[in-house]
């Protein structure tokens, strides 16, 4: 293994030609202009495979699966809730929307514009993107979760490093999990204190303590399900930390969502996270 680089990290983004093995560079960005431009793009045309129902083309091989179990979480839940509510920190454009009218024209059971979709997201372009792509639907959203709502929703989802950018305290983190009837995430715990730290887009992470979060999500008639997985990008230790599929939520609602899941792509708790589900 070479050695470990040390100093400042950046994000970078840069554009040109190659000619002849010459590369030429004509734009370049750093930090956040870099993060929107490449990120925005990349969200955008998945937004319009997902319009288009070209979903083999969209970017992340397990996007259909992960939305297959966000619709099926929002059925789980449509008996619970007269208007129901999604929930995302890390959300992006809200592709959300655009994955779940997808599906929706197969299974014809929820109706999109009639949900709440609230969202975090601490890039102002993103949100922007998010809101100007998505007018007819109900939508809103903040910067940080210092400046957010308290929100009770149905569903809460959240992504890759989105929590791990967004929380600093296992007492915030687990409030938004509690407030919640199900909660569909993964999240890289410390196995000890939490830890800070950066990730590779050059932005700082905090990896929250997992036994302190158990004990501050334990409530009756609650589930939580943790089901491990290695991922290499997020740290160079996995001796401090595990990565994970977690639910959380009611454990009559977690059952259905299950069931649901099961009924519609044959994942359930003995297969989650089975890269059968993803595309290959
Ligand atoms: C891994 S992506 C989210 C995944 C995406 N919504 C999806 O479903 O595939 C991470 C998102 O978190 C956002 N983000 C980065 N730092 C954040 C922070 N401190 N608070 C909230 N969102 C943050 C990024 O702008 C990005 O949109």
């Amino acid at each position: 293994m070479g050695k470990e680089v040390k100093g400042e990290i950046k994000t970078f983004l840069d554009f040109g030609k190659v000619q002849g093995g010459r590369r030429t560079s004509y734009d370049y960005y750093e930090g956040q202009d870099a993060y929107d431009l490449f990120m925005g793009s990349r969200y955008f045309k998945d937004i319009i495979f997902y319009r288009e129902g070209e979903v083999d083309k969209v970017y992340q091989v397990e996007d259909i699966r992960d939305q297959t179990r966000k619709f099926a979480a929002l059925v789980a839940c449509k008996n619970y809730s007269d208007k129901l509510v999604f929930y995302e920190v890390g959300s992006s454009a809200m592709g959300v929307i655009d994955a779940l009218e997808f599906l929706n024209k197969k299974y014809k059971e929820l109706k999109i514009k009639d949900i709440k979709f609230f969202g975090i997201d601490n890039s102002k372009w993103m949100n922007a993107a998010a809101k100007y792509t998505h007018e007819q639907y109900n939508i809103k959203l903040w910067e940080s979760v210092k400046e957010a709502d308290e929100v009770k929703c149905d569903l809460f989802f959240a992504k890759g490093v989105s929590l791990m950018y967004a929380f600093e305290d296992e007492e915030t983190m687990c409030n938004i999990l509690k407030n919640s009837k199900i909660s569909i995430f993964d999240y890289t715990f410390s196995l000890g204190d939490k830890i800070q730290d950066f990730v590779g887009t050059g932005l700082p992470v905090t990896y929250l303590s997992l036994d302190k979060c158990k004990k501050l999500l334990e409530r009756e008639g609650t589930a939580f399900i943790m089901k491990p997985y290695t991922i290499k990008n997020y740290h160079h230790n996995p001796k401090d930390k595990v990565t994970c599929d977690c639910i959380y939520g009611d454990k009559e609602v977690v059952e259905k969502y299950l069931a649901e899941l099961e009924d519609r792509i044959g994942e359930n708790l003995n297969n989650y996270g089975d890269p059968k589900f993803i595309r290959q």
